[in-house]
């Protein structure tokens, strides 16, 4: 895993450990071994740490955390390091995260080339950067850089990182590059030791309100979670503790953390995600369809979100709208969309021209003919997209993929219409469909193994975190959520206020409750004036009132026209009580442990259905798909994994007490989990 070689009396390091070289046990070894006997040859007066394969090493082996610590600790490999008589250079590429970056801070240079890329991701896995990193960063790109870096998690660029000190040098050539500079600093012999540093940190004594700033402008971000707050005391010590003690502190304080709840959470979340990107019957190697052209039908919400995806990464994209008018606005949205990132920077003007410029507006789905692939996303009516893709059919070349983005309906029913249903499936985006992640990938009864590796591929080219889900109405996230807004509604008929349900959905994690969910969205979504139902139907009643959501003012809360800050209003409390009686509901105190598991339960019941029918592939990309797509907390893993938190002998248990308070199926058990429950067994141990 590790190797040592002296050339032109530079002692070269290679470390080898793929897929990312991350720090594993065997590295440690090697690593400390190679750097001690290097450091003791005299045939070589530098010594050089490189990287085989893809990347220099991204981090600690997150398999081993939770392990008893074995082999020599990565404490030891950077004192080693850190103390080597002669000067140490890591020559990087590729992306140099958390336990890696501590390893290059614990060097006396580092160079790199210019795609490699720095950060500690260490926040998202519900820790802090342990080895060192919370102490030595400060000390080098100054305290408030090193917070933003290590509290959002996000790298940062080899300019950004010259610009900052964190590198000496950017080079052409990994390997002759960082042989070059070996050599000079070799000769010259200085060793720079980041601890020595104090400079930055006296720059940050002057501002002693820097914290409090910073605390508030992650305070939303952060809620929560534990590991923000301890990086940021971390950093604060590195201007009251000496070097050693501020190393000793964030030892501490790691410990914590990597033994608690959330950490283990967010740590099962990184392989799930991993996890969902696999299909056991298409192997890695299926072929693909090469994307290089994409059709677009409907200019609405999504038609032009999802374009917006292409259109940044370069992929030209031809809209089909059925009006001009229609056209006209969706085009326009796009390019607002895009002009609000000349404002915050992020890209300027004539950048904004050249990807409009990729897009095509058409009023004629003949202009679709040679494209890759064709996603529609015309209203959410089956009779409509069967005519469409009836057209498509006889339109669009052999061999282009035919995607539709319905979020609920029977995707086969649509491939059935076309002569080449192996080349349809679902892709099933998010909205914003320009900035969500989850993207659900429909596998529908005929969809070729080829077409659905494309989609995979696509969506992690995208940027996207795709999840295959099987045809059933509302896939994986829809359905689930139908059955929590069920629980939800019942709650509200039976006595709970819409703001007591909101608050322990908020409280909880979400970022909202169902019903502030639904004023964003919007409560005339479905709802039709003809048959509007407000007698038994709140949200009826609410549209038939015109507080349609926040787009009005006013939906279940009432709406600051400025701030937007939301307030309960008591009338809707009245309508609501008005509608019980409508419906024979019986009012009762409802505690906030029933409201909590009663919304809980029921996604966890219907996932588990889910898994039972077979259209999920696993327990963990439910998950992913609500981590993702509908704000569950990563911390809580997904709904999936917090039942095994719960234990599902007592989720059963309760689902059976609520299926006995209630007169219909809707708390009828999963015969997966009393399958599961009846062998002691959690939904983690499904294979
Ligand atoms: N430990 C163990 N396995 C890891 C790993 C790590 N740090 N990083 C990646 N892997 C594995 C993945 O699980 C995946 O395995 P499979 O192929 O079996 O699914 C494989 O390596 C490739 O990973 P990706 O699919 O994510 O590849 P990518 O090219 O899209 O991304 C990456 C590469 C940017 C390095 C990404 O994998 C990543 O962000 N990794 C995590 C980095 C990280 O969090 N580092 C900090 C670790 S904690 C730490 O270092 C603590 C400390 O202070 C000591
Ligand atoms: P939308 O109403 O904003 O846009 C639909 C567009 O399709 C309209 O501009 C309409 O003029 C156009 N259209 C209708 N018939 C057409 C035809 N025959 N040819 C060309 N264009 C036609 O709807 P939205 O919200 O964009 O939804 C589109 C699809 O995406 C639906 O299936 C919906 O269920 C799904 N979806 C919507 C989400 C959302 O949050 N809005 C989320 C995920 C999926």
């Amino acid at each position: 895993m590790v190797d040592l070689e002296i050339q032109d009396g530079v002692a070269i390091v290679t470390i080898d450990n793929p897929p990312v070289n991350a720090l594993s046990e065997g590295v440690r070894n090697g690593l400390s071994e190679a750097v001690q006997k290097a450091d003791a040859d005299d045939s070589a007066n530098a010594i050089l740490i490189i990287c085989s394969g893809r990347t220099y090493i991204a981090g600690a082996d997150i398999k081993e955390f939770g392990k008893p610590p074995t082999g020599v600790s990565l404490f030891d490999v950077h004192d080693a390091m850190e103390g080597a008589s002669k000067p140490i250079v890591s020559a990087i590429h590729g992306t140099c995260l958390g336990g890696g970056l501590e390893t290059a801070l614990c060097c006396h240079y580092r160079v790199a080339v210019a795609s490699a890329k720095f950060g500690f991701p260490e926040v998202h896995l519900g820790i802090l950067p342990g080895a060192g990193g919370t102490q030595r960063l400060p000390r080098i790109v100054g305290v408030e850089k090193s917070l933003d870096m290590m509290v959002s998690g996000k790298p940062v660029n080899a300019r950004f990182a010259l610009e900052n000190g964190l590198i000496d040098e950017i080079v052409d050539d990994l390997f002759e590059g960082g042989m070059a500079f070996a050599k000079k600093a070799g000769a010259e012999s200085k060793l720079v030791r980041v601890r020595d540093s104090s400079q930055k940190l006296d720059e940050a004594k002057a501002d002693p309100e820097l914290f409090d700033r910073f605390r508030k402008k992650i305070a939303r971000k952060a809620r929560g979670f534990d590991a923000p707050e301890a990086i940021i005391q971390c950093v604060e010590d590195t201007l009251t503790h000496s070097f050693d003690d501020g190393i000793q502190a964030e030892r501490e304080r790691f410990m914590t953390l990597v033994s608690g709840a959330k950490s283990e959470a967010q740590r099962y979340y990184f392989f799930a995600e991993r996890q969902a990107n696999k299909i056991p019957d298409v192997p890695k190697e299926t072929e693909t369809i090469a994307i290089e052209k994409v059709g677009m039908i409907g200019a609405g919400t999504m038609g032009g979100g999802i374009s917006m995806n292409f259109l940044s990464r370069g992929i030209p994209v031809t809209i089909v709208e059925s009006n001009q008018e229609a056209l006209d606005r969706g085009v326009s949205v796009v390019r607002k969309n895009y002009m609000r990132g000349v404002k915050s920077g992020r890209i300027t003007e004539e950048g904004v021209d050249q990807l409009m410029a990729l897009l095509t507006p058409s009023l004629s789905l003949e202009d679709l003919a040679d494209c890759d692939m064709v996603i529609e996303a015309v209203f959410e009516n089956l009779d409509l997209k069967k005519e469409v893709f009836t057209k498509l059919d006889g339109i669009v070349k052999q061999g282009a993929v035919l995607a539709t983005n319905s979020s609920a309906l029977d995707v086969d029913a649509i491939a059935a219409v076309t002569q080449r249903p192996e080349w349809v499936l679902g892709t099933h985006f998010f909205s914003p469909a320009n900035i969500m992640r989850l993207l659900e990938i429909v596998r529908a009864e005929k969809t070729s193994k080829p077409v659905l590796a494309t989609a995979m591929g696509l969506a992690r080219k995208l940027g996207k975190v795709p999840v295959v889900s099987g045809v059933c109405p509302g896939f994986i996230g829809n359905r689930i959520l139908f059955k929590r807004e069920v629980q939800a509604d019942k709650l509200i008929y039976e006595g709970a206020t819409p703001w007591e349900v909101d608050e322990v959905i908020y409280n909880f994690g979400f970022p909202m409750g169902p019903f502030a969910m639904g004023d964003l969205a919007g409560l005339d979504i479905g709802w039709d004036a003809e048959s509007s139902r407000g007698e038994t139907e709140i949200r009826h009643k609410l549209c038939e009132l015109g507080r349609r959501g926040q787009k009005t003012g006013s939906g279940f809360y009432n709406y600051d026209p400025e701030t937007r800050a939301k307030t309960p209003e008591p009338e809707v409390e009245k309508l609501i009580s008005e509608i019980s009686g409508n419906l024979g509901a019986t009012r009762r105190e409802i505690s906030k442990e029933e409201i909590l598991e009663r919304c809980l339960y029921a996604m966890i019941n219907e996932g588990a259905r889910i898994l039972e029918e077979g259209m999920s592939q696993r327990p963990s990309d439910i998950d992913v798909v609500w981590v993702n797509g509908y704000g569950w907390p990563v911390y809580r893993g997904g709904p999936m994994y917090y039942a095994d938190t719960i234990g599902l002998d007592r989720i059963l248990a309760k689902i059976k007490e609520f299926q006995a308070q209630d007169n219909d199926d809707f708390w009828q058990p999963s015969a997966l989990i009393e399958s599961l429950v009846s062998e002691g067994k959690g939904f983690k141990d499904m294979a």
